[in-house]
C-alpha cells in the first residue's frame, strides 16, 4: 500500500543546482509552517529558524560550508537549538532554570531543530522545491554565533538551502533493510558482510551512473573516507556547545 507522502519521501534527492529564482514570501511561510507543526519534545518549542537574506552574510555561509553553490538557491534557514526562549520564560517566572542547561535538554532542543528540519525538507519537495540539509555549518560554529548574533542558550545547528531544482539526481540507494530494522533485538546478523558487498556493488553502480560527478566509490570506502578525514575539523563542538549555556550537567 502506499499513497503520495510516501511516493514523495521514497523519492527524496538532495538538490544542489537551482534555477535562479528566489522563493516567495509566502512560499517561505508556508516552509515554516510546516516547520512548527512537527512534533516537537515535551512541547516546549526549542529551535528558532533564521532566514538569511543579507547576500555578504550568505557568502560568509558559503565559505564556512564550502559550498559555493548554496549561492545559486531560492531561500536559506539556519536551524537554531534554542533554550533561550524558556530561559526567558524561567526568568520572568522566578524559576531556577537548571534543567535547562541540561544534556536532556540539550537533546531535546537538538531532536526539535532536525525534526522541524526535516519538515522543511519534506514541505518543500510537495512544493516541487529542493534543497539540501547542511551540518557543514558546524565547520566554524564560533564564526556562525557571531554572524547570526547568537548569545547563551542558542547553537546553529544546520542550514537549509531551498529552491527550484535544476537538475535531478538518481536516487541514493540505501542500506539493505535487513542491516538496519531488527526485532526486539539487535541482531546485525551474520549474513551481514555478505549484504553489504552486495550493497557496495550497488553503490558503486549508483556512483558510476550519475550524469555528475562519475567516480569509483562504494559506501565502505565512503565510511572510510569520512573516518579518515582531518580529526581537527569539528574538534571544538563540545567546547562551543558548553560555552553557550548548554550540557553543564
Ligand atoms: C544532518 C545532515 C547534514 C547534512 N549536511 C550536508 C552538508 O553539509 N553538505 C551537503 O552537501 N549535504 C549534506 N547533507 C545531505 C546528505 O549528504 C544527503 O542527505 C545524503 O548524502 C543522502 O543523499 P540524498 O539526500 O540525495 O538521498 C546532510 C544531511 C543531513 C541529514
Amino acid at each position: 500500500m502506499s499513497n503520495s507522502i510516501i511516493t514523495q519521501l521514497s523519492q527524496h534527492r538532495s538538490i544542489r543546482q537551482f534555477e535562479d529564482k528566489p522563493l516567495s514570501s509566502r512560499q517561505v511561510t508556508e516552509l515554516v509552517d510546516a516547520a512548527q507543526h512537527a512534533s516537537t519534545s515535551t512541547f516546549s518549542q526549542q529551535y528558532s529558524v533564521i532566514s538569511v537574506t543579507d547576500p555578504e552574510m550568505l557568502k560568509e555561509i558559503a565559505k564556512i560550508t564550502w559550498h559555493p553553490w548554496m549561492l545559486n538557491g531560492g531561500h536559506y534557514f539556519v536551524m537554531v537549538a534554542d533554550q533561550y526562549r524558556n530561559l526567558r520564560i524561567a526568568q520572568a517566572q522566578g524559576v531556577d532554570p537548571y534543567i535547562l542547561h541540561s544534556t536532556d535538554k540539550f537533546l531535546a532542543s537538538v531532536f526539535d531543530t532536525a525534526i522541524a528540519t526535516e519538515n522543511i525538507m519534506v514541505a518543500a519537495e510537495s512544493m516541487g522545491l529542493g534543497g539540501t540539509i547542511m551540518g557543514s555549518i558546524l565547520n566554524n560554529p564560533r564564526k556562525m554565533i557571531q554572524l547570526l548574533k547568537l548569545p547563551e542558550m542558542r547553537f546553529p545547528l544546520l542550514g537549509i538551502v531551498i529552491g527550484y531544482p535544476k537538475d535531478k539526481p538518481e536516487l541514493k540507494p540505501r542500506l539493505p533493510k535487513a542491516s538496519m530494522h531488527f526485532e526486539n533485538q539487535y541482531h546485525l546478523n551474520a549474513n551481514f558482510d555478505r549484504k553489504l558487498a552486495d550493497y557496495d556493488r550497488l553503490t558503486s553502480a549508483y556512483y558510476h551512473s550519475r550524469t555528475s560527478n562519475d567516480r569509483s566509490e562504494t559506501f565502505s570506502h565512503h565510511i572510510v573516507a569520512e573516518l579518515s578525514g582531518n580529526r581537527n575539523l569539528r574538534s571544538d563542538l563540545f567546547a562551543v556547545i558548553r560555552a553557550q549555556g548548554f550540557m553543564t550537567h
